[in-house]
């Protein structure tokens, strides 16, 4: 371990997967660890297995698609998580199992049910069980920064004992404030026997919105990884997000004694984009690092300092973090050469069949034909939309005609896993009226329970994205659509839904087989 340098551990795919109303099949979450592996990052959390066979299956594809970084998994301290895990990073280059218990009497009296002494016999059975079958194991304690500290020191020495190689500290519920989580990292390094072997690592939440300054802190006592997410997404408020932890080394290097970093800042921009079009979280415009507004200077003052000297007002550059203006990049006469370089600078890694290709250019032109102006912003969309999954439904054609008192009548043809069906309803409205016809093609009890829509560029002419969750057998599921059509993105973000719904059900098929 080089103690002059951070580790990043990115677990988009994982924590970032905890966002509310985020679901990523698994051709999203290739393309957002291949694009990872261009950031240059040390480690990727690429789900947790034993949560559903979907996230096995997730892990799996990553650990065999996936090389030039660490593939890790996540498991909780037992048998059959651990298990599980371990099988799912077996064809890894380079395999990561992350364990994790509960350590602070909160979660141990009323979650666990465990007392000290069992916590810590567990800790140590399980690292027994997983010592020699993957690479490197981290142990996590869950919910560290509230635990009783020198019972966190007996867990963490517990693991290292057992051959854990990274100790993860995490303030599970974003409770800390900045010298506060440091002390607790000095008290663990200087009291965990064996500590001296390992890496500190920490993993914040942004509850307070101090994971950026929680983690730096941490990294100034002596934590030497970091775990973050692409946007700052995760459970609740999210995690720290990557662009601002990097950032913050980077820009302010003189205060962090030049601590190394090995990221390729200038994949920020793409990635950000690429991950918030995947899980359709917006990034909000003032968002440090990321944000559309992160470099626009609006005041006069402001804008004349700009022009005299940019670095009166600017601590960083566009261009460091991929900013760069494009605007319109590409139009009806471009090339499908331009167009397939074009689909590597926006950050696409799939390797793209020939036919593939050509499918995408079509569509591109058909919009462009639509569209006078077409931007970086519409071809990433376009292309999610027609990233390569398995379809049980696909949209043959669609459409609506408005009746009188805003009732509407809609008509759908679909591809079927039993052929091409067609059928008819009425609805308030052409969305209602469309859904419900797809409703009566599918022939499923499905109940749509958010549905939104949102223009993706400026102007008359936008694509217009539909995202809907539905309730299918009491869980949820999402869909996403886009067209210059609104209610064709609609159908499409239904059916896609629907999708959703029947790969899952193939996955536990699988699994019961
Ligand atoms: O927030 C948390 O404590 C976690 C652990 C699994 C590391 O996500
Ligand atoms: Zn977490």
């Amino acid at each position: 371990m080089d103690q002059n340098r951070v580790y990043f551990f990115d677990t988009t795919l994982r924590d970032g997967e905890q966002t509310p109303g985020v679901a990523l099949r698994t051709p999203e979450k290739i393309e957002i660890a291949k694009g990872l592996v261009r950031l240059g990052i040390d480690v990727i959390e690429a789900g947790f297995p034993a949560a559903s066979p979907g996230d096995f299956e997730a892990v799996q594809t990553i650990a065999r698609e996936v090389k030039g970084t660490t593939i890790c998994a996540l498991a909780r301290c037992n048998e059959k998580d651990v298990i599980k895990a371990i099988d799912a990073l077996k064809d890894a280059e380079r395999s990561r199992l992350h364990v994790f218990i509960a350590i602070s009497e909160i979660h141990m009296q009323y979650k666990l049910k465990m007392t000290r002494e069992q916590v810590l016999d567990k800790v140590k059975a399980i690292l027994e069980l997983a010592k020699g079958k993957v690479d490197e194991i981290e142990f996590s304690g869950e919910d560290a920064s509230r635990a009783d500290l020198d019972f966190a020191c007996q867990v963490y020495g517990t693991a290292i004992a057992g051959g854990a190689t990274i100790i993860n500290v995490p303030d599970t519920v974003g409770y800390m404030m900045p010298q506060e989580f440091a002390s607790k990292i000095r008290y663990i390094k200087e009291h965990t026997p064996g500590v001296e072997k390992v890496i500190i690592s920490v993993h914040c939440h942004d509850d307070l919105g101090l994971a950026n300054a929680n983690s730096l802190a941490a990294i100034e006592a002596g934590a030497r990884q970091v775990e973050c997410t692409i946007n700052g997404l995760g459970e609740r408020a999210g995690n720290v997000g990557i662009e601002e932890v990097v950032m913050s080394l980077k820009t302010r290097h003189d205060y962090f004694h030049d601590l190394q970093v090995n990221i390729d800042t200038k994949q920020f921009t793409k990635l950000s984009k690429l991950v918030s079009r995947l899980t359709g979280v917006a990034v909000p415009p003032n968002k440090a690092i990321v944000g559309s507004n992160a470099f626009a200077h609006e005041s006069g003052i402001h804008q004349h300092g700009m022009l005299s000297n940019p670095e009166t007002y600017e601590i960083m550059t566009p261009e460091s973090v991929g900013a760069e203006k494009t605007n319109i990049v590409l139009g009806k006469h471009s090339g499908r050469h331009a167009f397939e370089d074009h689909l590597k600078n926006l950050g696409f890694h799939q390797t793209f069949t020939e036919e593939k290709i050509n499918d995408l250019f079509a569509k591109f032109k058909d919009l462009a034909d639509k569209k006078k102006q077409v931007y970086d912003d519409d071809i990433i969309a376009l292309v999610v939309e027609h990233m390569d999954h398995k379809k049980a439904f696909e949209l043959v054609s669609q459409h609506y005609q408005l009746g009188e008192k805003g009732y509407a009548y809609a008509d759908v043809r679909l591809n079927t896993p039993d052929g091409e069906r067609a059928d008819a309803a009425v609805g308030d409205g052409p969305v209602d009226a469309s859904l419900k016809a797809v409703e009566r093609v599918v022939g499923m009890p499905i109940s749509l329970k958010d549905y939104q829509i949102r223009a993706i560029t400026a102007g008359k002419d936008a694509l217009g994205e539909a995202t809907l969750k539905v309730e299918y057998n009491g869980r949820i599921f999402h869909g996403r659509g886009i067209s210059t059509d609104i209610v064709k993105s609609s159908v499409n973000a239904y059916i896609n839904a629907v999708n959703s719904i029947f790969l899952a059900m193939e996955l536990e098929q699988q699994e019961e087989e």
